[in-house]
C-alpha cells in the first residue's frame, strides 16, 4: 500500500520559467513555477525562501482570495485545515508551507506572496499509485478512479506494448468502447468491470484528462488457480515420492513372501532328510529329527500362510518317526496288528496249499509262494527288531504251525 509509509516522503521538486498572466495586472510578467509531487497521504513542504519584513501568505494561484496560511511579525495562522507555517522559520526567512497529509483535493498551484509580490509559485501533484491485483476468473474488477475530475481509462494487455483507451469517465457517466460497454458500470468514484477472464490480465491506467497525469495503475493478473507454480511442482513431487514408496513397499513384501517360501522349502527338505536319516540310523538321529520337527512347528505356529501346512507336514513326519522307532504304543499296536494279519494271511495260504495240493500249485502258487516268503521275511524282521516278548511267542507259534503244515 503506497502512501501509508510514515517516512518523510520522497518528493520531486523542480522549477520552470513560464510566462504568467497575472490576474491583477495587465502586464505579462515572468515568474518561476515549481513542481512538487508527493506520495498520497504523505506530508510535504512547499518551499519559499525570502527575507520578508511585510506579512506573508500562501494563496491559490488562480484565485488570490483563497488563502491557506499567513504570517506577520507577531504570529502565523492557518487559514485552512492541513496547511501550516512556522513563525520561527518565518523570522529566519523560511516561508515554507507544510501540508500534513497530501490528498487529491490538495493538488493545486500555490503562490507564496510577500506583501504584494509573488515570491514562488508551486504546483503540487500526487504520485501515481500502483496496485497489484490477483483475481480468479468470473470475479469483478473494481477500479478506484480516486479523483473527481474527468479521467481516461487505458488497458494494456500483458503481451502488448500499447495502451488502449477503453473508457472516458466523468462523475456522472462512463463512455466505454463497444467491447467494454456491456461489462462496465460506474458508481463514482468506482468503475466496475464484471466477470474477468484470463484475457483481462494486464495493466489498467486511470489518467486525468486535463493534465494526462497517471493517477492510479492497476496491475491485474487473472489466474485459473491460486496455487503458485512451485506449489504444483511440490505436490507432484510429493505424489511421485508416495507412489515410489508404495511400489517399493509392495515389491519388498513380494520379495519377502518369496524369500519366506524359499526358506520354508529348505527347512522342509532339511527335516525330511533328517527323518530319512533317522529311519536308517536309529536313536541319536531320531532325537535330532524330533527336535528339528518340534522347532519347525514352533517357528510357524502363528504364521498365517504356512502354519497349517507345516503342522500337517510335521504330523506326517512324526508318524514316520514313530513307525520306525515303534516306541509309541499306538504305533506298535498298528504294527502288531499288521504283523498279525500278515501271519493270518500266511497261515491261510499254507492251509490252502495243503488242501488243494498240487492242482493249486500249478496255478498261482508260484507267485503266492513268493508273496508268502516275503511276508515271512518281514514278520521275522519285525520280530527281530521288536522287544515285545509276546510277539516272539506268537512267532514261535507261527513257526511251529508252519513246520506242522510243511510236514503235512
Ligand atoms: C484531504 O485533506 C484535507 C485536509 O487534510 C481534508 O479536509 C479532506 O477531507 C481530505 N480529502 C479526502 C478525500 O481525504
Ligand atoms: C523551513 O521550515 C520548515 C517548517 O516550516 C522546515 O521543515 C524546513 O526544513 C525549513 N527549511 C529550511 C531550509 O530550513
Ligand atoms: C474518449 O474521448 C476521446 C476524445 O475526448 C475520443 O476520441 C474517444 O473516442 C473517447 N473514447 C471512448 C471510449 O468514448
Ligand atoms: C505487473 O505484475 C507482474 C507480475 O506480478 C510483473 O511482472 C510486472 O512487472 C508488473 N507490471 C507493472 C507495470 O507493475
Amino acid at each position: 500500500m503506497e502512501g501509508l509509509s510514515s517516512m518523510q516522503s520522497f518528493s520531486i521538486h523542480h522549477c520552470v520559467l513560464i510566462f504568467l498572466t497575472l490576474t491583477f495586472t495587465t502586464a505579462s510578467v515572468s515568474a518561476a513555477v515549481c513542481s512538487t509531487s508527493v506520495k498520497l497521504l504523505q506530508p510535504v513542504i512547499l518551499s519559499c525562501e525570502h527575507k520578508c519584513s511585510a506579512s506573508v501568505k500562501w494563496t491559490l494561484f488562480q484565485n488570490r482570495d483563497v488563502v491557506f496560511a499567513r504570517c506577520d511579525q507577531t504570529s502565523c495562522t492557518s487559514q485552512q485545515k492541513g496547511y501550516t507555517m512556522s513563525h520561527d522559520q518565518y523570522l529566519k526567512g523560511n516561508l515554507s508551507l507544510s501540508i500534513a497529509a497530501a490528498n487529491y483535493s490538495e493538488r493545486n498551484t500555490y503562490t507564496c506572496e510577500c506583501g504584494v509580490s509573488d515570491i514562488t509559485t508551486v504546483r503540487l501533484s500526487i504520485e501515481t499509485v500502483f496496485s497489484a491485483v490477483q483475481m480468479s476468473p468470473a470475479e469483478d474488477l473494481l477500479l478506484d478512479l480516486s479523483v473527481p475530475e474527468p479521467v481516461k481509462v487505458f488497458y494494456r494487455s500483458s503481451d502488448s506494448a500499447d495502451d488502449e483507451l477503453i473508457c472516458n469517465v466523468t462523475q456522472s457517466s462512463a463512455q466505454c468502447s463497444s467491447k467494454y460497454t456491456s461489462r462496465t458500470s460506474l458508481h463514482h468514484p468506482q468503475l466496475t468491470l464484471r466477470g474477468v477472464t484470463s484475457s483481462d490480465s494486464g495493466t489498467y491506467t486511470i489518467q486525468n484528462t486535463k493534465y494526462n497525469e497517471d493517477i492510479h495503475v492497476y496491475n491485474v493478473s487473472v489466474t485459473d488457480n491460486q496455487i503458485p507454480w512451485w506449489g504444483i511442482v511440490l505436490m507432484v513431487l510429493l505424489v511421485l515420492v508416495l507412489v515410489l514408496a508404495v511400489i517399493g513397499w509392495i515389491k519388498y513384501r513380494k520379495d519377502a513372501n518369496y524369500r519366506l517360501f524359499i526358506k520354508v522349502s529348505k527347512q522342509l527338505v532339511d527335516v525330511n532328510a533328517l527323518v530319512n536319516k533317522a529311519q536308517s540310523e536309529g536313536n541319536e538321529a531320531v532325537v535330532k529329527a524330533e527336535k528339528a520337527i518340534k522347532k519347525l512347528k514352533e517357528q510357524y505356529r502363528e504364521n498365517p500362510t504356512y502354519s497349517e501346512q507345516i503342522q500337517m507336514f510335521c504330523q506326517g513326519k512324526e508318524l514316520q518317526l514313530q513307525r520306525c522307532t515303534g516306541e509309541q504304543g499306538e504305533a506298535l499296536i498298528l504294527t502288531k496288528r499288521g504283523v498279525r494279519s500278515m501271519m493270518e494271511k500266511v497261515m491261510k495260504s499254507l492251509e490252502m496249499l495243503s488242501e488243494d495240493g498240487e492242482g493249486h500249485l500249478q496255478g498261482n502258487s508260484v507267485t503266492e509262494l513268493e508273496q508268502m516268503e516275503q511276508d515271512l521275511i518281514q514278520i521275522l524282521e519285525w520280530c527281530r527288531s521288536s522287544t515285545n516278548p509276546q510277539s516272539s511267542t506268537e512267532v514261535e507259534n507261527l513257526k511251529k504251525h508252519l513246520e506242522e503244515k510243511c510236514i503235512q
